[in-house]
């Protein structure tokens, strides 16, 4: 039997290595990291998993395909969960399925194999991309089976030549790629303490923002951001400079108490500097150039289309279909927004298109206003017709 593993060079994912092989019997493994702009330095990763048994150790790039085909359509769709979280994490989680079910036909392998844990939402993303992607492969969960402690684990990867973590560990469990961190676990457990300012590495503190406000142009086409102050930037550059940009302001933290599919709310600490920025610039910029009954329809679309990411419905018969919903939605969404960065707070202080359908004839309350005041009267009547009457029948 030959399995690919996802694989992160963490303590679970080495240790499912020598665990498959030897408590189920798998002949060959094949890890695959995938590379979405998390900035680590992939080559040790690389090693590791030879050195705890792998036959083939893949790193896979797929910081581009991440950006432009998870990330910005969730920005058109003003992905966010329960109304905060831009679902980082989340959306990678797909694309990480899609690239294991690739290299086990690449590699002749019958099954894939994961080291999320049975409390989480990963395992549910990946389980169910997977079976999407490919109905008839499967799919192994170690770590959702051993039953062992974290103590267990180092040991049992020891016996096997896994090389227990060299610092201390941290007491956090973080998830990161090039949209953002995702930190939970250790003093994060209790809701009333405050994030310790060393959980975060993409956003300065506030105490150090700048004292200067600093001003940011988003361009967009069709939905998809396509420049920054002017200039035409490829996506993934754009969002690499965004979140520099934004995080050094303290821009982009999220601490909640969120709603996980498995029942269980936890609290989460998140820092998504540039698609927190982005989600707002974007949405504005939909507010001057859509109707109101597409603007407000919208908002439902993009609750379910939310909740479906995160849920692990990415590839799914819903998600596609509203997708094209929000593409056709996105046709005149073009133009800037100019959004303003101080001391924690992004604003968003201007925006232009040429598809604005904002008119200053009409909105104006100067001598240049075209409106026919007139036409608001019998409006006024017929709309609040039934009001009226409803009254009326009260009185009586
Ligand atoms: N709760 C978040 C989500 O469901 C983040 C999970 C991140 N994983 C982690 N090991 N910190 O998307
Ligand atoms: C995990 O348990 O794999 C991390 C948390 C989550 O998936 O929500």
């Amino acid at each position: 039997k030959k399995v690919v593993l996802a694989y992160s060079g963490g303590v679970d994912t080495s240790v499912c290595i020598p665990y498959l092989m030897h408590e189920w019997g798998v002949e060959e493994v094949i890890t695959l990291a995938a590379d979405l702009g998390q900035g680590d330095e992939l080559e040790p990763v690389r090693e590791k998993a030879l050195k705890s048994g792998a036959s083939v150790s893949l790193v896979v790039d797929a910081t581009e395909n991440f950006v432009k085909d998870y990330a910005f359509p969730a920005i058109q769709a003003n992905a966010l969960y329960e109304n905060q979280y831009p679902l980082s994490t989340a959306l990678a989680r797909p694309l990480i399925a899609k690239l294991l079910v690739d290299a086990a036909a690449e590699y002749g392998a019958d099954a894939v194999a994961h080291g999320c844990t049975g409390k989480g939402n990963d395992q549910v993303r990946f389980d169910v991309a997977i079976a999407a992607l490919n109905p008839d492969i499967k799919v192994l969960t170690p770590a959702r089976e051993w039953g062992m402690s974290r103590e267990q684990t180092i040991a049992y990867g020891e016996r096997f030549g896994v090389e227990s973590p060299v610092k201390k560990s941290s007491p956090y469990s973080i998830d990161k790629n090039l949209l953002g961190r995702a930190i939970e676990a250790g003093p994060l457990e209790d809701p009333w303490t405050e994030p310790p300012e060393d959980v975060y590495t993409m956003t300065a503190a506030l105490a150090n923002a700048p004292d200067q406000p600093e001003y940011v142009e988003i361009g967009f086409e069709q939905g998809f951001p396509v420049s920054l102050n002017g200039k035409p930037v490829d996506p993934v550059a754009l969002v690499t400079q965004l979140n520099e940009i934004v995080g050094a302001h303290s821009v982009g933290r999220i601490d909640m108490i969120e709603n996980r599919l498995v029942g269980i709310k936890s609290r989460e600490v998140y820092e998504t500097p540039a698609l927190t920025v982005l989600i707002q610039a974007h949405r504005d910029l939909e507010s001057l150039t859509l109707t109101p009954d597409l603007i407000h329809y919208k908002r439902g679309i993009e609750d379910t289309y939310s909740k479906l990411v995160y849920n692990g419905l990415w590839y799914s018969p819903l998600r596609d279909s509203l997708d094209a919903f929000v593409k056709k939605s996105q046709e005149r969404v073009t133009g800037v927004v100019r959004v303003k960065l101080f001391k924690g707070h992004s604003i968003v202080v201007g925006r232009k298109s040429t598809y604005s359908i904002y008119s200053p004839g009409l909105a104006t309350y100067g001598a240049e206003d075209t409106f026919d005041h007139r036409a608001a009267e019998g409006f006024i009547y017929v709309w609040g017709l039934p009001t009226r009457v409803w009254s009326q029948t009260g009185r009586r």
